[in-house]
């Protein structure tokens, strides 16, 4: 095993938080998402595709800040733009032209999108669409599929909850019509919308790309039962190219939203859509907060998405997707126990599966005990993202860590 690493800081750090804030730190940045003891809790900085902990140690960072980082940790080009912008003002009373000129360039790229609303996090961006959705249909239903944010009508089975907000949503799995079409069968004319994200991506599990006919079957079910279609492309968005996986896989929604890379890290997501069910949101469908219109986040957006444009980001890292994954497979045939690796190019991802044994957990937590410790910052439990700023030897020590790893959880 490879020593273990100093954390001296961020753990006294974390001691210090939990005193401040409940769990010392929210969500899926808690130890036990990681290995507790074994991971950095505190981030100081981050350059192109690494980060530093409050300790100083450098890892190779392939969780890219959950997603949001799909260019590289301070791009300096965006930064002038947001430094630029601060100079000048960026929250007022009213909007700024910004806000224009980022939904022109959003209805440019994304096939579906005539018209749009600017937001800030993507559960903003998912909550508004549904909301869309029902004051459009008069519905209350909603059929969701993967992970759509914290907001109340997202989250089950926790605390804080009522009941009742979540008696009238709907889960299905992805690539299941035959499931979809059940729920649509036992709540006619009751549902408002289905909503799906572009890639199947549940926590835990393999990373799964659409079957040929599961978006346009969703589609057809969705409207043939009067609902709105959805697609969410928080994850996917610009990641899988400017038009997003809708492009890519060539699926027609009427709504779609936006998050995580639009702005490199900026806190920005938009709605998009058919301007018929959008203009809902004229009049009968409120949407408004003190933060949307803030213009910072919309110039860092503009910059960003000319870089992705300028550089071919999104088909530069699909192609350095495939090729990591390739070698990921032929690295994890010499491993005598069974894993499975995802497929998805931007998005790799292995994922250890139950043993008869019943050790698949203890290996995991060796793996990525020992890719810490070597300088590999990646989730257990959430997919791999690899961003245009990762380095072909960033990459290839990547693939060196994993090896080693894998082989010393066996
Ligand atoms: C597919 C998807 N939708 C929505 C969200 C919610 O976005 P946010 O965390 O910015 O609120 C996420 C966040 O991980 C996501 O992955």
């Amino acid at each position: 095993m490879a020593e273990k690493l100093n954390l001296e800081k961020s753990l006294a750090l974390f001691e210090e938080a939990k005193r401040l804030s409940p769990g010392g730190v929210m969500g899926i940045r808690r130890p036990y998402n990681f290995v507790p003891g074994e991971y950095p809790i505190f981030i100081k900085e981050g350059y192109a595709g690494h980060i530093i902990d409050e300790d100083g140690n450098d890892y190779i960072d392939m969780l890219c800040a959950y997603g949001p980082i799909l260019l590289g940790y301070v791009e300096p080009e965006i930064n002038n733009e947001a430094i630029k912008q601060m100079e000048k003002g960026f929250c007022f009373s009213l909007v700024q032209k910004y806000q224009n000129l980022l939904l022109q360039k959003l209805t440019e790229i994304i096939p579906c999108a005539e018209m749009g609303i600017l937001v800030k996090t993507g559960s903003d961006a998912t909550s508004c669409a549904v909301r869309i959705a029902r004051g459009y249909t008069g519905r209350t239903k909603i059929i969701r599929c993967g992970y759509h944010g914290w907001h109340d009508w997202c989250v089950e089975v926790h605390g804080g909850v009522p009941k009742k907000v979540y008696e009238d949503v709907y889960e299905f799995h992805f690539n299941d019509l035959s499931e979809l079409e059940k729920i649509f069968e036992e709540n006619k004319d009751e549902v408002a919308c289905v909503i799906i994200t572009g890639v199947g991506h549940p926590l835990n599990a393999p990373v799964v790309e659409p079957e040929p006919n599961f978006f346009k079957g969703a589609e057809e079910l969705a409207h043939k039962n009067g609902a709105v279609f959805i697609l969410d492309e928080i994850r996917t968005g610009f990641r899988f190219g400017m038009g997003g996986a809708q492009k890519r896989y060539g699926i027609n929604p009427d709504l779609a939203v936006y998050g995580k890379a639009l702005a490199n890290g900026y806190a920005i997501a938009a709605v998009v859509g058919r301007e018929q069910i959008m203009k809902v949101a004229e009049k009968e469908v409120f949407i408004s907060s003190t933060y949307f219109p803030n213009s910072l986040e919309m110039v860092a957006a503009l910059k960003c998405i000319e870089i992705l444009e300028r550089e071919q980001v999104a088909e530069k890292i699909w192609e350095r997707g495939i090729e990591f994954n390739k070698k990921l497979t032929e690295i994890t045939k010499e491993i005598p126990y069974p894993i499975t690796v995802s497929q998805v190019p931007p998005m790799p991802f292995i994922t250890f599966d139950k043993d008869e044994e019943g050790l698949y957990k203890e290996r995991r937590t060796k793996f990525y005990t020992a890719a810490i410790r070597r300088g590999l910052f990646i989730q257990p439990f959430h997919h791999w993202y690899i961003c245009y700023r990762h380095t072909q030897e960033d990459l290839e020590k990547a693939l060196s860590v994993i090896k080693e790893a894998l082989h010393e959880s066996i």
